[in-house]
């Protein structure tokens, strides 16, 4: 993010009030930039990293400038769609920020009954690259199942040749390590419909629960509880394209 942009845009953007409501603050000296206010909100300002630490508006930094991106621990019951019934993750978020153009989308989905490792941003080209299969980024999970391994599993989704009921192309391969009889880690690369699950469809068992817990080479802290969020900074972008698909 650089260059400069007019005051009220950018404010009214962030989701803090139209572009009317937002000239009014200016006028009221709620807007400061170094402590000063700003009030021709048409005033051009330069789009530094530094700037939510030195703008204020009522006396709070501004929100995070657009470019943001942030990992979510996803509870359990809470859905990524606005096609589904519940809670949103949306709702996990501070209200302003739903209101904010260009919007925060999830980057992929989890299922409603998946927690774990969601990560969210506004910006458009990040999503892409880490969506794009090209990128291959592994998606680790652990799985709780309802019946005991049988034990061929690791090698029927290691094979690529493991096909998903209602479907016509094979699975890339895919690793899975056995934690213990109902447990086992899965490192898929695909993002296909409620995968997972169907890949222990497809050998006979039911996953009884799922979590997410890495993206590439970058791991849900253990300091997140679910429902609580972290901004991303360089390094966690970085740590995502570090991890090798499975061989
Ligand atoms: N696979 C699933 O079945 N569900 C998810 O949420 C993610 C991967």
């Amino acid at each position: 993010m650089s260059g400069t942009i007019r005051l009220d845009r950018l404010i009214a953007n962030l989701g803090y009030g139209s572009r009317n409501e937002v000239q009014a603050l200016a006028r009221n000296e709620r807007v400061l930039l170094d402590g000063a206010p700003i009030k021709d909100a048409g005033a051009r300002i330069a789009l530094t990293p530094d700037l939510p630490s030195r703008l204020t508006i009522d006396g709070e930094p501004l929100d995070p400038l657009p470019g943001l991106a942030l990992m979510l621990h996803k509870p359990l019951g809470v859905t990524c769609s606005h096609k589904e019934t519940g809670p949103l993750v949306y709702d996990l978020l501070p209200p302003r920020w739903r209101r904010r153009d260009p919007a925060i989308s999830t980057v992929g989905r989890l299922d409603k009954e998946t927690s774990g490792l969601l990560l969210m941003t506004d910006d458009g080209a990040l999503l892409h690259q880490i969506i794009s299969p090209k990128k291959n980024v592994a998606k680790h999970y652990l799985a709780t199942l309802a019946r005991p391994l049988r034990g061929d599993e690791a090698a029927l989704f290691a094979s690529g040749t493991l096909m998903l009921e209602g479907e016509t192309k094979p699975l890339a391969p895919a690793k899975l390590d056995v934690v213990s009889e109902r447990f086992a880690r899965v490192i898929v690369t695909e993002g296909r419909y409620h995968q997972v699950r169907r890949m222990f469809a497809a050998v006979g068992n039911h996953v009884d629960a799922l979590h997410r817990e890495q993206l590439g080479g970058l791991v849900l802290p253990k300091e997140l509880s679910p429902g609580e969020f972290k901004i991303m900074n360089q390094a966690d972008i970085a740590a995502i394209f570090r991890d090798k698909p499975p061989s």
